[in-house]
């Protein structure tokens, strides 16, 4: 989508805006990262990613490398959060949405007898507001065909895929032989954890499962608007 503003001279200036859903069941952390990390801000591509210790954690598997823009700048384009969509009417991050000023929606899965059903209606629901990308951050749901086929969308799973996936990622990586763990973004696809791998974080494993647990948080919160920026200028 294209906004034009015409400035105090005349000229007018046209800024690319990327559309972006987030879908969600409770918490709410990796929401509100990606909020405070890139809604109303402008990006552009600075160059090849080259993969590298980010705030102390292994990152691979981007193309590029985003820096903030201005929206003077030719190249730039800017993150807009349209919609913040949560299945569970009680979900904490619908607070922090709310509190970060991005409009919030409820759709209750629990009202839907089948998953089509619900899948439907969400699909209905996000076509609307033209979405550039839909991403998913911590939505507990098993996704259909019906939203798969229609809905070009990312999701982050706290493990290295293709190892560990399913509900208990964290638990699993912690009690494996592995020496590290980490973080996966990946394309939706019909298979539960198993689209295409956009980018990988990595960690050491820590001495609790609890400290182990608030790393990979951490490295989420990193990781996942990275490559939301990346996700979002494949097709460009
Ligand atoms: C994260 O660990 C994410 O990887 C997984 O669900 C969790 C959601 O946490 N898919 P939060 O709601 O973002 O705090």
């Amino acid at each position: 989508m294209l906004d034009s503003k015409v400035t105090k001279n005349g000229a007018v200036l046209e800024t690319r805006i990327k559309r972006i859903a987030i879908l969600f069941s409770g918490n709410g952390s990796n929401l509100e990262a990606l909020i405070r990390n890139l809604h109303g801000k402008y990006f552009k591509k600075q160059g090849k990613f080259i993969p590298k210790d980010s705030q102390g954690f292994l990152i691979g598997g981007l193309e590029y490398e985003f820096i903030e823009a201005t929206k003077e700048d030719q190249d730039a384009f800017r993150v807009e959060i349209v919609l913040a969509l949560s299945n569970k009417a009680e979900a904490y991050g619908l607070e922090r949405a709310k509190r970060l000023g991005v409009k919030t929606q409820v759709l209750e899965s629990k009202n839907f007898a089948k998953r089509e059903d619900f899948d439907k209606e969400l699909v209905g629901i996000l076509r609307e507001y033209e979405l550039d990308l839909c991403v998913l951050a911590g939505f507990m749901r098993i996704l259909t065909p019906v939203f798969t086929s229609a809905i070009r969308a990312i999701n982050i799973h706290p493990s290295l895929l293709p190892l560990f996936k399913g509900a208990n990622g964290i638990k699993e990586s912690f009690d494996s032989e592995m020496k590290l763990g980490g973080v996966s973004v990946h394309w939706v696809s019909e298979e539960l954890d198993s689209g295409e791998i956009i980018a990988q974080g990595v960690i050491a494993k820590l001495e609790s499962l609890e400290a182990y647990e608030a790393a990979i948080h951490q490295l989420e919160h990193c990781l996942y608007p990275l490559a939301v920026l990346e996700a979002i200028s494949r097709d460009d």
